[in-house]
């Protein structure tokens, strides 16, 4: 039993072949799946893709790299599409500092109004953090604060912070969440997963990018989840199917699923 928490099963890269990509992973032991839709059209796209197969969920929101096309209308049409049943978090948002198209206080700007419409739609978030960890913290702790957000909730995707991030990210009560790059040789990973809470930690894939060793360098797709529950498993020296069970289990508790 396995959740992939992140997938973008709208990609392009899936284009050839994805009702068969899905059906893979549908079949060899992925229970669900969440697609994320990163722009107004991938939005429909992954909408569509839930209404299509019942074990898959949408995710929407802008992306942070995709920050410059946001408009305030899309706040509007974000607000229409969330209450589709399918649709279980706002996301991904957040702050992203690798790629440098989008001007940090645009994203601050767009990922401040996400948290806030989130919280009015009482949805969870699932937050991209690329080389922004201060940052980031500091802006989810004051929108909070100021904003009295005591519903926001959600989940660190990717996480690939260290320590000090991780205690962050605990505290302000959001789940963790871990790609293929914890399977790679040189990752300080490991050390981080074995200091999650076991009712804190999740799976993802982040397909078709970040693919878990040993098919690392290829396109990724939700049926190599299983190798980062492997990974996750020898690291903490417990069944794959322990972690299976409880990474599927919290899951379904942060997007509310049954
Ligand atoms: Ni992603």
């Amino acid at each position: 039993m396995l959740i992939d928490t992140h997938a973008h099963l709208d990609n392009e890269l899936f284009d050839g072949d994805r009702e068969a990509m899905i059906r893979r992973a549908l079949d060899g032991g992925v229970d669900k799946i969440i697609t994320i839709g990163t722009n107004p059209e991938s939005w429909k796209r992954s909408i569509r893709l839930s209404e299509e197969y019942e074990q898959v969920y949408a995710v929407i929101g802008p992306h942070p790299t995709d920050g410059l096309q946001f408009e305030d209308s899309m706040i509007d049409e974000l607000r229409k599409m969330a209450a589709h049943e399918k649709v279980v978090a706002l996301g991904e948002i957040g702050l992203d500092y690798y790629w440098k198209e989008t001007p940090p206080p645009v994203q601050y700007e767009v990922f401040r109004k996400m948290l806030r419409l989130a919280c009015e739609l009482d949805l969870p978030v699932v937050i991209h953090n690329r080389e922004a960890d201060s940052d980031l913290i500091r802006i989810v702790k004051e929108e909070k604060k100021n904003h009295h957000l005591n519903n926001l909730r959600g989940i660190m995707h990717c996480f690939s912070g260290d320590e000090a991030m991780l205690r962050e990210s605990l505290e302000l009560n959001f789940y963790v969440s871990f790609a293929g790059n914890v399977t790679y040789k040189k990752s300080h990973l490991p050390e981080v997963v074995s200091m999650v809470p076991d009712n804190r930690l999740l799976i993802e894939t982040d397909a078709p990018y970040l693919t878990p060793v040993p098919f690392r360098g290829k396109r990724n797709e939700p049926a190599y989840v299983r190798f980062t529950a492997k990974k996750i498993s020898e690291i903490l020296d417990k069944d794959e199917e322990i972690i299976g069970r409880q990474t599927s289990l919290n899951a379904c508790s942060v997007f509310g699923l049954v």
